[in-house]
Order: C-alpha cells, then structure tokens, then sequence
C-alpha cells in the first residue's frame, strides 16, 4: 500500500515563531524576528532610565533608529543618540562619545548598528568609568586587569548586520590613527549585559553588504574551528555555524527579504563571536593591516585572504577539514572539497578573488607584514607564523595564487 506523506504546510506566521528564543550564553540574548519591539523593556530590565543609543550617522537618518528613539521616550526613558563615529572606528569617536555620555548624565549605552557601531557604543562604556587612555586596555597580558570594572556602564547592543557578532563579543576593535594599527580593546565585562538580536532589522541591507559581512562570520567561525588550542565547546559551536553559513548565505544574499536565511545568518553570526573566544589566525591577521591602512571593508578583506590562508595552513588541517566537510555534506569529503566550496561561495556572491582588487599593491606586502606579525589574532592560526610568511601571503593574496594546490 502507497504511503501518503502529509507536509506540515510552513506558513510565514510559523516559520517566524519557530525562529525565536531566549538565550542565555554567552549572555542574554532575545532572538527573534520583530524582538527590537522589546528595547524599552531590555533597557527597564537593567534598570536604565536615561541610555546613550551610540550608532552610525547612515542609520541615525533612518526610521529604524527614529523609532527605538521613540519607543524609548514613550516609555519613559530620556534616550539620546550619538552618532559621531566612522566605519573602522578611531580614538576620537570614543572620546567623543564619553563627552556625550556625561554631557547627557546618561547611566548605560545601547550599542545600535553594524560591527563600527556595536564597537564604538561598547569602548563608550568602558571608557566612561575610566581615567587612563584607551591603549592601556589592549588586549595584551593581562592589560584589562587595568579596568576599574565599576565605573563601566551597562550596556544592550542591537546588531543590524550579521557578521561581526561584536553584540556577544568581550572587545572592541579600535584602530590607532598614530601607527594606523588595529588594536584591540578587552575586558570580559565589555560583553553586553543584554543583546537584541532581531533579524528584520537586517532586511534592508543590499547584496554586497551582506555578503562581506557573511564571510566575516564565516571567518570566525572557520578560523575558531581551526585554531589549535582545546575547546571543544566552541569548535562545536563554530561547526554548526559554518553549516548555517553554507546553508544560508547565499538565499540571504540572493533574496535579502528571506527572514529565514537573514535569522539563521544572524544565528551563525553570533555563533562565529562566541567560537572565536578560541583563537582567530592568519586571515585576520593579514585583513586588520589592510583596513587600517587603506580603509577596505573587514568581512570583504576576510573573504578575499580565506582562501590562501587556508592553502597556506593545509599542513595542519587536513584531518579537521575532513570532518568540517563531511559535517557540511561536501561532494569531496577533503581539504579540497572545503576549498573547492569557499571558492564556489565566493564566486556566487561577488567576491574578488585577489586582494589586488582591494587597492592592495605588491609593495604593501613588506609594509603591512610587520604589523601582522604583531596582531593579536597571529597567535591562533594553526601554523606558526613569521614577519616573512606574512609577506610571502600577502604577496599570494595579491596577486591570486594559491599555494600547494
Ligand atoms: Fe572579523
């Protein structure tokens, strides 16, 4: 006898509610299409009354940050905004922030935008309970014993793309205009008290912005699973976030209404933050100098260098790439069917494939290899590194070769 099969019939109303939740790690974290309707009430249950919102100038102009304006003010609370701040984010956006914050008697920050953002509204909170400079909080030894912890400010981020995944992050990266490094600011405690994580509000953003920042949660969640130190807790994680990843990305690129694709994209991007607790490597390594310097966009840079870093480090992943790709139902359950997919997913969403494309030019490489040698992401990458494999890289992610293939 033929067995009928009855399909649950997945209306939008469904599909919606099955994308909710209530997290509780690595912090509080409500998830869910339409959750930014709940700002008032996250700040109420943190016991702000008068939150510094800290986003960019692009999103301050649109109705999304007007509304959370007033939804707060509705409520009660005295919400100002301050949007003084740039795309890699610099030393005086901070300070200029901590002014506004104490202009305004503010008592906690809502960190609201993408990743310059999220690290702006995050460094503000720090800062405003601190009396020495930001560079004394790097993410060096054990620098963020420094912090004088109680003058920090409570703080709620509200990501609006899905990629850094800064909103569950413990640091800010800030880039020092003296010697156009990116530094990293850290504390534990600069993890949000609270995260709105509401992928509506990623719904606007075009193709190519949210394919560059789809990789930059790619590349979290990938060089976490490939650093070398023990945690198994957040290579499990890293894992299923690299799956979102090739499952999703590219309907959220290709379609960006697709609430499905854009919540599971903003699951993988705070999937990648929480794993790179475990180590980053050599893709960031070589992506920070290339920001700091020539302003290329993050997750772009990401994407491009990922496939030569991964050539690059084969020696020490062959046996993790077999279970990443047999995890991700790859054709080729090897390195190369892992490599083989990176390059496919490039391609499908517009990615350059060399970093000559970024504006990078071959006499960048002697110059930026020193300051990825310096970068704190070095110390994680599965491969031991030195200022001249840095140059010998760049020089491959330039001009488009990739080695021991
Ligand atoms: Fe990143």
């Amino acid at each position: 006898m033929r067995e009928f099969i009855i399909k649950p019939v997945r209306s939008r109303e469904n599909v919606m509610a099955s994308l909710r939740g209530n997290w509780n790690y690595p912090t509080a974290v409500r998830f869910g299409p339409g959750r930014i309707g709940e700002l008032a009430d996250a700040c109420k249950s943190l016991n702000l009354k008068r939150p510094l919102l800290v986003t960019d100038p692009a999103l301050a102009k649109l109705p999304m940050i007007a509304n959370a304006v007033a939804a707060c003010r509705d409520a009660g609370l005295a919400c100002e905004v301050f949007s003084e701040l740039q795309a890699n984010p610099v030393e005086s956006n901070v300070t200029n922030g901590v002014a506004a914050y104490r202009r305004g008697t503010h008592d906690g920050v809502i960190a609201f935008g993408g990743g310059s953002a999220l690290d702006t509204g995050k460094a503000v909170a720090l800062m405003v309970g601190q009396t020495r400079p930001i560079w004394d909080f790097e993410d060096r030894e054990d620098w963020y014993t420094r912090v004088n912890v109680a003058g920090m400010a409570p703080t709620i981020a509200v990501p609006t793309t899905s990629g850094t995944g800064s909103e569950v992050g413990r640091a800010s990266v800030i880039t020092d205009t003296r010697d156009h490094t990116k530094k990293i600011i850290f504390h534990p405690r600069m993890l949000p008290a609270l995260v709105i994580a509401d992928p509506e509000l990623t719904l606007g953003l075009p193709p190519h912005v949210t394919a560059a920042v789809g990789m930059d949660a790619l590349s979290h969640n990938l060089e976490a699973y490939c650093s070398p130190s023990y945690h198994p807790l957040a290579e499990g994680i890293a894992l299923e976030g690299m799956r979102l990843i090739h499952d999703w990305l590219p309907a959220a690129v290709k379609d960006g209404s697709d609430i499905e694709a854009r919540s599971h994209m903003m699951a993988a991007s705070l999937m990648g933050a929480t794993a790179f607790q475990k180590g980053l490597g050599a893709m960031h390594s070589l992506s920070h100098p290339c920001s700091a310097n020539l302003n290329t966009h993050h997750g772009l840079t990401n994407a491009v260098v990922m496939p030569y870093v991964l050539a690059w480090n084969r020696p020490a992943l062959e046996e993790k790439m077999v279970r990443l790709a047999a995890f991700l139902g790859l054709r080729r359950q090897s390195f190369e069917g892992v490599l083989e997919w990176i390059l496919e997913l490039r391609r499908a969403i517009n990615i350059p494939n060399t970093l000559a494309e970024l504006g990078v030019k071959d006499s960048h490489a002697e110059q930026f290899a020193p300051q990825a040698f310096e970068d704190p992401s070095t110390g994680g990458n599965p491969v031991p590194m030195t200022t001249e494999h840095f140059a010998a890289l760049y020089r491959q992610c330039i001009q488009g070769q990739l080695s021991g293939i």
